[in-house]
């Protein structure tokens, strides 16, 4: 079998995340209130090592990898930028051939989608994008577990964006054209996503709507989402919080959605700028079940790479 890299969506395609979010299901409900570091009864990567590579910060993408595989019986270990011979120059060629020799397989956050693209070629184990500027595929996969858990069925879902057309969005878009739901996408000029993602959503069939009309594209919405209005990396951008501004989540914009919409942010969440309190706090926030869902969202993520799902 083809080593299986998850660098986005599309990796994968739609049976394999559909199977993944069943397995996510299944597990999660299989362990209840246990603890969070005992393992799966199944333990189905006992003896295996995930090696965690950060070049830029994380929380969450940090610890629901190590209890995703602590649950699934494995261990991982992290590596910095900073502390590591990659962050002296070391090229990801050779970290890629080295780690392929020492862990069974790698997740890496960085900035540029490159430079995931050239860890997995020269990998002869899975690589696993934890982010980088283009795209964020394992928080897609814990929002459409999340979508689902709170009774959204994704075909024909209508799924509104406010604010940055940034790497979650990208993500969101490649899951609209896997599973056929639709995205309207409220971006002050100039921030819009990429068009190739606005493409390859509307050629799988989703409807994509693009607005400078934050109302309009709220109106009828069952799922809200939004994120940090200045994502890492783009701490230099001018007056891009002035623009974001008209585009924030708040009660009088959630008016408009539907009355059992749900609100998601990937976290972390800046109040006040991209979501007002009363929404990030309030009864449609769904965004720690969200956080959650990371842990058995990766689960899955990692069974399907180790060729065990899908
Ligand atoms: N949502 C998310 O990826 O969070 P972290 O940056 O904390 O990993
Ligand atoms: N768009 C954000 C997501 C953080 C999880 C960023 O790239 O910083």
């Amino acid at each position: 079998m083809a080593v299986r890299h998850f660098l986005d969506l599309g990796d994968a395609g739609a049976d394999a995340i559909a199977a993944m979010i069943n397995d996510a299901i299944d597990r999660k409900a299989a362990r209840e209130d246990w603890p969070r570091g005992k393992a799966d009864t199944d333990a189905p990567l006992e003896g295996r090592v995930l090696a965690l590579v950060f070049e830029k910060n994380s929380t969450r993408t940090r610890v629901s990898f190590d209890i995703a595989m602590r649950q699934l019986g494995g261990t991982v270990l992290i590596l910095e930028a900073g502390s590591s011979q990659l962050g002296r120059g070391e090229t990801i060629a050779d970290t890629a051939r080295v780690l392929s020799r020492m862990v069974d397989c790698i997740m890496l956050r960085t900035d540029d989608h490159a430079k995931i693209e050239e860890m997995a070629k020269h990998a002869s184990v899975p690589v696993i994008n934890g982010l980088t500027d283009r795209s964020h595929p394992c928080q897609i996969v814990a929002d459409l577990l999340t979508m689902i858990e709170h009774g959204k069925a994704l075909p024909g879902l209508e799924v509104a964006w406010f604010g940055d057309g940034n790497n979650v969005l990208h993500s969101i878009l490649e899951a609209a054209a896997l599973f056929k739901f639709n995205v309207r996408i409220a971006t002050p000029a100039g921030y819009e996503p990429e068009p190739e993602f606005v493409e390859m959503a509307r050629e799988g069939g989703a409807t994509v709507t693009l607005t400078q009309d934050a109302v309009a594209a709220a109106r009828d919405a069952d799922v809200v989402v939004t994120d940090t209005w200045v994502s890492m990396g783009q701490e230099h951008v001018h007056n891009k919080l002035a623009a974001m501004a008209p585009f924030q989540v708040n009660a009088d914009l959630m008016k408009h959605a539907k009355p059992d919409a749900i609100f998601l942010h990937c976290l972390p969440a800046h109040v006040d700028e991209e979501v007002s309190e009363d929404v990030f706090e309030g009864p449609q926030s769904v965004v720690f079940d969200e956080a959650e869902n990371r842990i058995h969202a990766q689960k899955s993520v990692l069974l399907w790479c180790f060729g065990l799902l899908g």
